[in-house]
């Protein structure tokens, strides 16, 4: 397939896929995504850094040979050399088979955890020699130096990043991505909205629950001397960062549960009642100077609410009962909270529980075990016979009041 390659730096190319069509990964909504992959140029030799999805191999192969002929060099000088393997997870591995198939003298390198998740996903690779490689090592090509740093959980246990050490580039992986699909390569050439919005959600769905390893792995760059070696982080999906600091700055804010003065308020309802106490809250909240999202789960989208979860202070979470339990679109939401695990961030985030019932109730109680649990502390928790009434919406305000004030202690 004929496809550009996108130039970084002298020697150095964006050589992913763009997957204009992916709505859903793993549960995380989205509008498209990118698999990124670089192809650096060192004297006759060349690294491929990562490679992509399923399907995607045409797009990769073709920008990388874009990339020999924007350097000069002809379709029959193609070669890679070595492949680093920062994440084994089928979005950053899948073309490997075909690239050792094409290249038979291939060097592979990856950390020791992602062998046997290489080996399972092809099974054809089982007596195929991968390197091996640890924070500290090194590997020299041509005259350029790739540094490894080993980052369990970020995303997965087999996770490292690759710095190239001439250049100061940071091939980091999951780590600090976006799930975008746009023209645009660099952080720069897109608003800071858009950017900051999509890498939020990111981290929020993909990286909140390794919060400590995210605090470890930035001490760990300062201890080795490397903050300050970065000029750009190239990660696996989304914009390059050409301003790294930002995104660091981002990743130890959310890591060690900063927050904004902002209450998210995530609610269902099956006759308006519910949504009626979440309206009196917001106004409780709003009148100390506090900023309300609100997800209507009835609508709206799961992931997207988890990134003002992490930027919240606190949460309510509001449910009819319905079979003495929560709406099942909220049961959806605690369960996901509890995958999230925010309360890694070292912060335990408060929590208001609300909703209408019709008899004997249920949800409030369910909710509020199930958001202990997921490591938030209760603050409060209300509910109301059938249709909450004007002085039942007045208690609804005055929570939203009360829980606002008290997170400005
Ligand atoms: Fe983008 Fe953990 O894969």
């Amino acid at each position: 397939m004929k496809a550009d390659a996108y130039k970084i730096t002298d020697g150095v190319y964006w050589v992913g896929a763009l997957d204009w069509d992916m709505r859903d990964y793993h549960g995380y909504n989205l509008d498209g995504t990118t698999f990124n992959c670089y192809l650096v140029f060192s004297e006759d030799k060349t690294v491929l850094i990562d490679n992509v999805y399923p399907g995607f191999s045409p797009q990769l192969f073709g920008r990388i040979e874009d990339a020999f002929l924007k350097e000069g060099k002809t379709k029959e000088d193609i070669k890679i050399d070595v492949v680093i393997q920062n994440h084994i997870e089928i979005d950053h591995s899948a073309s490997l088979p075909e690239i050792i198939k094409k290249f038979p003298d291939v060097e592979v390198y990856c950390s020791e955890r992602a062998v046997n998740g290489l080996k399972n996903y092809f099974p054809h690779l089982n007596d195929f020699s991968f390197n091996t490689v640890k924070t500290g090592d090194e590997i020299k090509v041509g005259v350029k130096t790739f540094k490894f740093i080993e980052a369990p959980m970020l995303h997965w246990p087999d996770s490292m990043f690759t710095l190239l050490d001439e250049d100061g580039i940071l091939f980091s992986n999951d780590a600090f991505s976006q799930h975008l699909c746009l023209s645009e390569r660099l952080d720069t050439e897109i608003s800071e909205d858009k950017l900051f919005t999509a890498a939020t959600k990111f981290y929020a769905n993909l990286v909140t629950a390794s919060s400590r390893m995210v605090v470890m792995k930035l001490q760990e760059l300062t201890k080795l001397d490397l903050v300050d070696k970065i000029k750009m982080i190239a990660p696996a999906h989304g914009q390059i960062w050409t301003n790294p600091e930002k995104i660091i700055n981002k990743y130890s804010n959310w890591a060690t549960g900063v927050a904004k003065d902002k209450v998210t308020l995530i609610y269902d309802t099956m006759h308006h009642s519910t949504q009626k106490m979440a309206y009196s809250i917001a106004e409780g909240i709003m009148s100390e100077g506090f900023e309300v999202k609100t997800y209507f789960m009835h609508e709206d989208q799961r992931s997207d609410a988890m990134s003002d979860v992490l930027e919240s202070k606190a949460i309510g979470i509001g449910s009819p009962t319905m079979m003495n339990n929560p709406f099942p679109s909220l049961g959806d939401i605690i369960y996901y909270l509890n995958c999230l695990n925010f309360k890694s961030t070292g912060i335990a985030k408060k929590a208001i529980v609300f909703g209408s019932k019709g008899w004997g109730g249920g949800a409030t109680k369910k909710l509020t075990t199930d958001l202990e649990t997921a490591g938030f502390e209760i603050f409060d928790s209300y509910d109301t016979l059938n249709i909450p009434h004007d002085d039942e919406l007045e208690q609804c305000y005055n929570l939203g009041k009360e829980l606002a004030k008290s997170l400005k202690d």
